[in-house]
């Protein structure tokens, strides 16, 4: 873990009861910031707020429902008197052929994974801007993927939604320059998390190869939690404060690669 400059950051991350974005909430809470942690699993988040101790915040928020976003970004300014980070972390998948896949499931997942990221931008705005104009290197980072960089069969609907992320983490980034906020995607390949672990099957299948050996081929070995945390914390902090409109590729070269 790095020495980031996190204490007293006041952060709020989406989907943060399981996987990337609880690792990500346990990074920037050992570097100092407080933490709100949001989900549509209420219980879980509640839980994983009080597992960091107090001083963070557990609350309650479907990314596809502006009222919920807008409640708990202003349940997280209250609480901690501001906000200097947003992560745009929840997502769901669909490991599915494209032909097969149904016209409600893609409309749902990228309801969650881009129009979610919008409602979350848009709700912590003008949050962020305030933090800004008060001296705050405010930031945002969305959670893409590698899979929106290229293209992975049965993730038709996930790819398209990861690079409409990146996209947009563009646009952002050079709206909210004038304002103070940074705004960087991050787009990992396969790390373990339950995401991951429902998709196993559908790709081994697939390809007739185990799992394990697919992501040992492609990218070496699975990525770690720890690893996606780290270059969040760090796109979340001061140190990156030039770096806005960026999408940063932790894959183990898959995406770089022929062969
Ligand atoms: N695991 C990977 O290999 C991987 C790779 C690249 C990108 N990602 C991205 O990382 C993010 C986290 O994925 P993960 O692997 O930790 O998945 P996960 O399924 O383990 O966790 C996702 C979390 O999002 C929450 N969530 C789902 N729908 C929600 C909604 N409508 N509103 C609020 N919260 C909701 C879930 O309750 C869960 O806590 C996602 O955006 C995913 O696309 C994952």
């Amino acid at each position: 873990m790095s020495d980031l400059e996190l204490e007293g950051r006041r952060a709020h991350v989406t989907g943060a009861a399981s996987g990337i974005g609880w690792a990500i909430a346990q990074r920037l809470a050992a570097g100092g910031a407080r933490v709100a942690i949001s989900d549509i699993d209420e219980a879980g988040a509640i839980a994983r707020a009080a597992e960091l101790g107090s001083g963070h915040l557990g609350v309650r928020a479907n990314v596809r429902s502006m009222d919920e976003v807008t409640a708990a970004l202003a349940a997280t300014v209250d609480a901690f008197g501001g906000l200097d980070l947003l992560v745009n972390n929840a997502g769901i998948e669909i490991g599915v052929p494209v032909v097969e896949t149904d016209e409600a499931d893609f409309m749902r997942l990228m309801d969650i994974n881009v129009t979610g990221v919008f409602r979350c931008t848009k709700a912590a705005a003008g949050a962020l801007a305030e933090a800004a104009a008060a001296g705050s290197d405010a930031a945002i980072v969305n959670i893409a993927s590698v899979a929106g960089v290229g293209g992975v069969p049965l993730l038709g609907a996930y790819c398209a939604s990861k690079a409409a992320v990146i996209r947009f983490s563009e646009v952002c980034a050079i709206e909210l320059r004038e304002a103070g906020v940074r705004v960087n995607a991050v787009c990992p390949a396969f790390i373990d998390t339950p995401m991951v672990q429902r998709l196993a099957p559908a790709v081994a299948a697939m390809t007739g190869m185990e799992f394990g050996d697919v992501v040992a081929v492609k990218q070496g070995r699975y990525g770690t939690l720890e690893e996606v945390a780290e270059v969040v914390a760090f796109l979340g902090s001061s140190e990156a404060g030039w770096t806005t409109g960026s999408h940063y590729v932790l894959d183990g070269g898959l995406s770089g690669g022929l062969l």
